[in-house]
């Protein structure tokens, strides 16, 4: 089972799970401020999930893909949605400020 590690919690997962449903079941702040209200729910367009994963996941499907590369996100931030990610092995998580997630400070690493 793989092991997801994201705010200080080490949260053990199926392979292939979904890293938001994963996160959000474990109480992990994966939304900042008024995004835990205002989110697409998990289809991929809203970019408030986003988050930088180090480990084994899928390949960024092509929601991920467009929704990182439009603003306030940008290609080559290395950022992730969340709801578009298949945890496939162990994994560590950040998440940084801003609405979307966009900034540079980080609000919460792996370790917390
Ligand atoms: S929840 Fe909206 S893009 Fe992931």
């Amino acid at each position: 089972m793989p092991k997801v590690l994201a705010q200080g919690k080490t949260i053990e997962c199926k392979v292939g799970a979904n890293l938001r449903k994963v996160l959000l079941q474990n109480h992990i702040d994966l939304y900042n401020g008024g995004a835990l209200v205002i989110n697409c729910r998990g289809i991929g367009s809203c970019g408030t999930c986003a988050v930088l994963v180090e480990g084994e996941v899928n390949e960024p499907n092509w929601r991920d893909k467009t929704r990182c590369s439009l603003p306030p996100h940008s290609p080559g931030n290395n950022l992730r949605l969340a709801c578009q990610t298949q945890v496939l092995g162990d994994l560590k998580v950040t998440k940084y400020d801003g609405f979307w997630g966009q900034n540079p400070q980080i609000v919460w690493t792996s370790e917390g």
